[in-house]
C-alpha cells in the first residue's frame, strides 16, 4: 500500500508511520523538522518499509498543491491528514494570529493538499482519506476556541467530502481522539481526563481505519460524557464549564 502521512515527525503521526512500516507498504512522510522525520523514516525502513520524506510546512499552500500534484503521479491507497497544532488561552481573548495559524494548519492545509489528489482518487476509483480531528471539535471550551473551531471546520469538510466521494469508491474518515500523550499535550497545565498513551491512540485509530469507520470518536466514556452534556439545558452546561479545571487554560 502507498500511505501518505502528514505530521509524521512526532506523536500520533510518528506512531502511525511506525505502525504501517512493513515490507508491504510504501510510506510518504511529511513534516517540517528534517532531523526528526529522517529518524522516523530510518526506523520505518528498518521494519522493511520503503519510505520517502518530504520536508514541508503545510501552511505553504502553494507548496502543498505542488506536493499533491507530485503525489498523484502514482496510485494512493491512503492519506492520513494528521499535521496539527493547538494553542490554549487561559480564559483570555484569542489573538487573531492564533486563529489564522490554527485554521491554516488544522483545516485549510488539508484541502490545499487534497485538491490535486482528489481527481486522482476519483480516476483510480479507490482510496482512503483519514482526517485526524479531535473530541474538542464536539464541544468548545472557553480556553480552546480557536482549536475547537478549526477542528469543527475539519469535521464539516470531511463530512461533505464523504458524501461527494463515496459514489466514487473513496472512503473519507473523521477520527476524533480525546487526550493523547504527545508533544501537543505535554505543554498542557490542566488535568486531562482519560489521557491515553500514543500507542493506545494509534491502536484505536488503526482499528477504526481497518473498519472504515466514517466517524470515530474515542475514548468512548469521554465521548459519552460530551454527548450527555450536549443534551443538557444551556444553564446546566454553563455550570459544568465553570467548574472544570479547563478554566486554568494551558
Ligand atoms: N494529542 C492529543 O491529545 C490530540 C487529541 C486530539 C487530536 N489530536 C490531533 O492529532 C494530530 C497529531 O497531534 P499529536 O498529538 O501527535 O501532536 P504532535 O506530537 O505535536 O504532532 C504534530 C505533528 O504535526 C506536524 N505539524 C505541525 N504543524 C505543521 C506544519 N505547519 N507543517 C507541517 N507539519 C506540521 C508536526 O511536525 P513538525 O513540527 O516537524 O512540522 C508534528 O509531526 C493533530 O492534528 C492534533 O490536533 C491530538
Amino acid at each position: 500500500m502507498r500511505i501518505i502521512i502528514t505530521g509524521a515527525s512526532s506523536g500520533l503521526g510518528e506512531a502511525l508511520a511506525l505502525y504501517y512500516a512493513s515490507n508491504k507498504n510504501q510510506l510518504v512522510l511529511i513534516a517540517r523538522r528534517e532531523d526528526r522525520l529522517t529518524d522516523v523514516a530510518a526506523r520505518c525502513q528498518k521494519k522493511g518499509a520503503s519510505v520517502e520524506t518530504i520536508i514541508a510546512d503545510v501552511n505553504d499552500f502553494e507548496g502543498m498543491r505542488k506536493i499533491g500534484e507530485y503525489l498523484s503521479e502514482q496510485p494512493i491507497d491512503r492519506i492520513i491528514l494528521n499535521a496539527g497544532v493547538s494553542v490554549g488561552h487561559g480564559g483570555g481573548i484569542t489573538p487573531f494570529e492564533d486563529f489564522e495559524r490554527l485554521f491554516k494548519t488544522n483545516f485549510l492545509s488539508v484541502h490545499a493538499l487534497l485538491e490535486p489528489i482528489i481527481p486522482k482518487l476519483i480516476e483510480q476509483k479507490f482510496g482512503e482519506i483519514v482526517c485526524i480531528s479531535s473530541l474538542a471539535s464536539l464541544f468548545t471550551m472557553p480556553t480552546s476556541i480557536a482549536y475547537s473551531s478549526s477542528k469543527r471546520a475539519l469535521n464539516a469538510y470531511a463530512e461533505g467530502l464523504h458524501y461527494q466521494l463515496k459514489p466514487h469508491g473513496i472512503t473519507v474518515m473523521t477520527i476524533m481522539p480525546g487526550f493523547i500523550d504527545s508533544e501537543m499535550t505535554q505543554k498542557n497545565r490542566f488535568k486531562m481526563p482519560f489521557l491515553m498513551s500514543t500507542e493506545e491512540g494509534v491502536m484505536r485509530i488503526t482499528h477504526a481505519i481497518r473498519q472504515k469507520r466514517i466517524r470515530y470518536a474515542f475514548p468512548f466514556r469521554f465521548y459519552l460524557i460530551i454527548r450527555i452534556v450536549l443534551l443538557l439545558p444551556q444553564s446546566l452546561r454553563d455550570k459544568i464549564v465553570n467548574f472544570t479545571n479547563f478554566k486554568k487554560g494551558q
